[in-house]
C-alpha cells in the first residue's frame, strides 16, 4: 500500500482524503486539532503544529510518505490580514519544508484569490496578481514548488462545501445554519465563484495526483455570485430564501479585499480528469444528504 502523508487532515478537505484513503493507502495525518477518526485503523494521527516543523522532521520522514496531500493552512482570509507572520509560517513556510521531504510527490492547494478579480473566471495560464495577504502567501507557495526540483502539483480551487467532525463553518453551512434559525443575512452579489463540494475536489484531486503535474484548476462548474448561490441553498433545502438581501462588498468592510470576478476556469480539468465536476445543485444534495 502506498504511503500518504496528510497534512492539515482534520479540516474539510483533509477529513475527506483521509475518508477516501481508508482502505487503500497508509496514512500519517497531522493537524492541531483532534483526531476526527479514531476508529480508523490505518491511520497513524499526531496531533501537533506544523509550524514547528524540526519536531516533526524526523517521524515525516521515517514514514517515508510518497504522496504528501498539504492540506493545512491558514485559511481565514481576514485573520492572515492581522496575523500575517502566522500567514507566512502556515501557508509559505510549511510547504518549503514539505519540499524538504525526499522522494514524495506534493500536492498543494492553493486559491482563486492568488488572481486579482478583474476578469474572472481565471484559466492556470493567467498572470497572478494577489488583493490580500492569504493571496500572497498562496502566491509565494507556488513560487516555491515552481523553482523547486520537485515532482508536484497546485491545485487552485475555491469556496469549499461540506461536512466533516467539528470543522470550521464553511460559506454554505454558514447560509444553512442562518437560515434554519430564521436570521436574515446579507450576502456579497457582486462577489464571483464557483463553489466546490470537497467531496468531489477530492475525487478529482485524487485521479490529478496519479496523472499530471504543474498547475491544474479544480471547482465546481456553476459559476455565480456568492447571493445567488446562497438563494439555490435556500431553495434546494426549503430553507426561506426571503431571509437573504443582496450586499456590496464595499459595504461588508472587510479587513481584506476580495477579488470579485474570481472563480476558476475549470476546462482543463474537464478536459484530462474523468471526474465529473458537479454542479452547485448535485453537490449540494451529495454534500448534506441526510
Ligand atoms: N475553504 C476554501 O474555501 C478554500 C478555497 C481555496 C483554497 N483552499 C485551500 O484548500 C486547503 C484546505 O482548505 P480547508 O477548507 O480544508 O481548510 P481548513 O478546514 O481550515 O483545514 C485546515 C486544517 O489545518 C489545520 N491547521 C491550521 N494550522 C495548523 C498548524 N499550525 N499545525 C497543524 N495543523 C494546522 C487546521 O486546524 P485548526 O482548525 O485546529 O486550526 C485545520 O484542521 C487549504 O490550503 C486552503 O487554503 C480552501
Amino acid at each position: 500500500m502506498i504511503n500518504i502523508l496528510i497534512t492539515g487532515a482534520a479540516g474539510l478537505l483533509g477529513q475527506y482524503l483521509t475518508k477516501h484513503h481508508k482502505s487503500n493507502a497508509n496514512i500519517l495525518c497531522i493537524d492541531l486539532a483532534e483526531n476526527p477518526f479514531p476508529e480508523l485503523s490505518n491511520n497513524i494521527f499526531i496531533q501537533a503544529d506544523l509550524t514547528d516543523f524540526a519536531s516533526l522532521r524526523k517521524e515525516i520522514s521515517d514514514f517515508k510518505p510518497e504522496l504528501i496531500y498539504n492540506c493545512a493552512a491558514f485559511s481565514d482570509v481576514d485573520g492572515c490580514e492581522t496575523n500575517k507572520d502566522l500567514a507566512v509560517k502556515l501557508n509559505i513556510d510549511l510547504v518549503d519544508n514539505l519540499i524538504s521531504i525526499p522522494h514524495s510527490k506534493l500536492i498543494q492547494y492553493s486559491s482563486d484569490y492568488v488572481f486579482n478579480g478583474k476578469n474572472g473566471p481565471n484559466t492556470e495560464d493567467d498572470q497572478v496578481d494577489p488583493l490580500n495577504h492569504y493571496g500572497w502567501t498562496k502566491m509565494q507557495s507556488e513560487k516555491l514548488l515552481e523553482k523547486s526540483a520537485r515532482d508536484f502539483l497546485i491545485i487552485r480551487t475555491n469556496v469549499l462545501y461540506g461536512t466533516g467532525n467539528n470543522i470550521r463553518p464553511n460559506f454554505i453551512s454558514w447560509v444553512i445554519d442562518n437560515l434554519r434559525r430564521n436570521q436574515n443575512i446579507h450576502v456579497a452579489s457582486d462577489q464571483f465563484n464557483n463553489p466546490t463540494y470537497a467531496g468531489n475536489l477530492v475525487g478529482a484531486s485524487i485521479e490529478a495526483a496519479g496523472k499530471h503535474s504543474g498547475i491544474m484548476h479544480i471547482g465546481g462548474s456553476d459559476y455565480m455570485s456568492r447571493y445567488d448561490v446562497a438563494v439555490k441553498t435556500a431553495e434546494i433545502f426549503n430553507l426561506n430564501s426571503n431571509l437573504i438581501g443582496p450586499i456590496n462588498t464595499a459595504k461588508l468592510n472587510q479587513p481584506a479585499s476580495r477579488p470579485l470576478k474570481a472563480g476558476l476556469r475549470v476546462d482543463k480539468a474537464v478536459g484530462l480528469l474523468k471526474t465529473r465536476l458537479l454542479r452547485l445543485e448535485d453537490g449540494l444534495r451529495l454534500a448534506y444528504k441526510h
